[in-house]
């Protein structure tokens, strides 16, 4: 067996957390990452027959039976997963039942994954069901963004246009636009259902109040959904009721064209 510590997706975890943690976007243990893997890649690490624990989930979750995922530990550091990845993330299989996650390495400290696992299993299983290619559901608290969604209303066209208006890059990047849900109580089912159901449409989803949710095939797709937002996030905080230069609508239509997308309909005039 090789050292599990050295796993590409081990280091993978590390370093976005690292990385959010350092952009000022992961405060104490605020922010959560999931990370769908396939059997293979895990068995040259770990004997899959060894389960450590059994952690109920408080939701069923067929659809992801013997999935295997890495996540980060609740009530852990983002700026401590480097340094001891053991205790502050986790590999689970959802066992046969789907209500539970069959604990094969980490947590060591006795923790278990993050109080928002149901809205990461419900995510993966939306996201699964439209990109066969979908591994990330990254949730972060980017300062910019919860600041705009604060200010704004809770209109999805109209913060994706606002967006799409700051950045040239931003309809480039996403074009399916940004989610929003309302003001939430976060950690619980139901957000995880409301969440799972917007995140079919959205590969961003903006939880109000509180941060965002990015997802992708790659941790670079989901963490540069993110990162793009939050820039552009900043840009229309820095600028709010001084902006002159908007991007005209013809121009974000342009954009869209020259790189063969499709923007959300109904934002552009
Ligand atoms: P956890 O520490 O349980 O992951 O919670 C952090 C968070 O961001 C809650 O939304
Ligand atoms: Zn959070």
């Amino acid at each position: 067996m090789k050292d599990i510590i050295n796993a590409p997706f081990v280091r993978e975890m590390c370093e976005a957390t690292a990385n959010m943690y350092r952009l000022g976007w992961d405060e104490r243990n605020g922010g959560n990452i999931s990370y769908l893997l396939e059997e293979k890649e895990v068995s040259e690490y770990l004997d899959l027959k060894r389960v450590l624990r059994k952690i109920p989930t408080s939701f069923s979750a067929e659809k992801l039976i013997g999935r295997i995922f890495i996540v980060t530990g609740t009530g852990k550091y983002f700026k401590n997963v480097e340094k001891d990845p053991e205790t502050n993330l986790g590999i689970v299989r959802i066992g046969t039942d789907g209500t539970t996650a069959e604990l094969l390495w980490g947590f060591k400290d006795g923790g278990k994954f993050t109080s928002e696992f149901p809205t990461h299993m419900m995510s993966h299983i939306s996201r699964l069901e439209v990109d066969k290619k979908h591994r990330i559901v990254m949730h972060t608290h980017p300062t910019y963004t919860i600041a705009m969604n604060t200010v704004c209303p809770l209109d999805e066209k109209d913060f994706t246009h606002k967006l799409w208006q700051s950045n040239t890059e931003a309809v480039i990047v996403f074009p399916d636009g940004v989610g929003i849900l309302p003001c939430m109580i976060c950690g619980t089912n139901e957000i995880g259902i409301a969440t799972a159901e917007k995140i079919k449409k959205f590969r961003l989803v903006v939880w109000t109040n509180h941060g965002i949710y990015g997802t992708g095939a790659t941790m670079d797709e989901a963490f540069g959904l993110i990162e793009t937002v939050e820039k552009t996030a900043q840009i229309y905080m820095l600028t709010l009721g001084k902006a002159i230069n908007i991007i005209p609508d013809d121009i974000i239509k342009g954009l869209a064209k020259l790189w063969n997308l499709t923007p959300l309909e109904g934002v552009l005039k």
